[in-house]
């Protein structure tokens, strides 16, 4: 469905990897919906994803950016800013990486080194991005900024590990930040919570695929798909939703809300039927 949500915004979208990745569905979908945008991710993805393939269908510049170098950072904004003429309306944080999910090394014997890049990559990055933005007031007024997260922020998931910090301090960041931003140029940001989904950061998670299916039979809705996902943030870049921010917003077909379903049940007692 296409009606021109994003038409003439410009924007910067972090983290798209392979097709499977929810920052190339934004991707596609922002591109449908009318925007102009540059993509960026850290160069050895850049070698081994297949971005440039994304880049040809959306017609956009790729620029590569550590995300937690500042340095590379101001380089992505500047080139959005030359090629686009101007301040940009939106961006999308879509990154993650914990080396201690990733070595299955469990949380009560974490390595402190591995734990500093989980948290400078997949929290402290969103700072360095808002903090450089802001820096070359690159983002015009009532722009919109959104970062991906899960509920293992607020409840203990087994497996997400040191992941669970990181998104704990990416959504407090966005409040923090929310609040200059918004005071001195009405920019919102916003987190969105999305369902487990089969990507490669998802798909590195421990027993991934059971917590899949668990979540499948919790939530009323069903997981959320990573193109439903797209399509709300999408709504959130668009003009549509310019007084939410600060916001750490469920997309998850209901899960967060959940305590125990019929369906889940089932899986305990083979009795009971899921739709008593
Ligand atoms: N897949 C899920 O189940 C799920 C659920 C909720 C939230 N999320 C979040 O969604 C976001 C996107 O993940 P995804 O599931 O699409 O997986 P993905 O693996 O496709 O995307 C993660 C991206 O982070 C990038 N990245 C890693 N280190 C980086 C660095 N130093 N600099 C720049 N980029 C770097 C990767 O190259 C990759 O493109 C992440 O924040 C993830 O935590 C995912």
């Amino acid at each position: 469905m296409v009606c021109n949500l994003l038409k003439d915004k410009k924007g910067i979208i972090f983290g798209a990897l392979n097709e499977k990745s929810i920052a190339w569905k934004v991707a596609e979908k922002a591109y449908e919906q009318g925007a102009e945008f540059v993509l960026s991710n850290a160069p050895v993805a850049l070698r081994f994803g297949d971005i440039d393939r994304l880049a040809a269908k959306c017609n956009a510049e790729v620029i590569a950016a550590d995300a937690t170098n500042e340095n590379d950072l101001e380089k992505v904004f500047k080139g959005a800013v030359d090629k686009f003429g101007g301040k940009i309306d939106f961006v999308l944080h879509s990154i993650g990486m914990s080396p201690n999910v990733r070595k299955s090394i469990p949380y009560d014997k974490i390595n402190y080194d591995y734990y500093h890049k989980t948290l400078d990559i997949s929290a402290m990055s969103f700072h360095k991005i808002l903090q450089v933005a802001r820096h070359m007031d690159a983002i015009k007024d009532w722009g919109s900024v959104v970062a991906l997260t899960y509920v293992a922020a607020q409840r203990t998931l087994y497996g997400y590990n040191d992941m669970a910090d990181a998104k704990a301090l990416l959504e407090s960041i966005a409040r923090s930040f929310g609040y200059i931003y918004g005071r001195d140029k009405k920019i919102r940001i916003n987190t969105i919570s999305q369902s487990p989904t089969m990507t490669t950061a998802g798909s590195g998670v421990k027993g991934f695929g059971s917590l899949v299916d668990f979540t499948e039979r919790m939530s009323p809705l069903g997981n959320a798909t990573a193109e439903e996902c797209a399509d709300y943030c999408i709504t959130l870049f668009s003009d549509l939703t310019r007084k939410v921010t600060m916001q750490n917003l469920f997309h998850d077909g209901g899960f967060s809300s959940m305590g125990m379903s019929a369906e889940a049940m089932h899986q305990y007692d083979k009795s009971f039927r899921p739709c008593d």
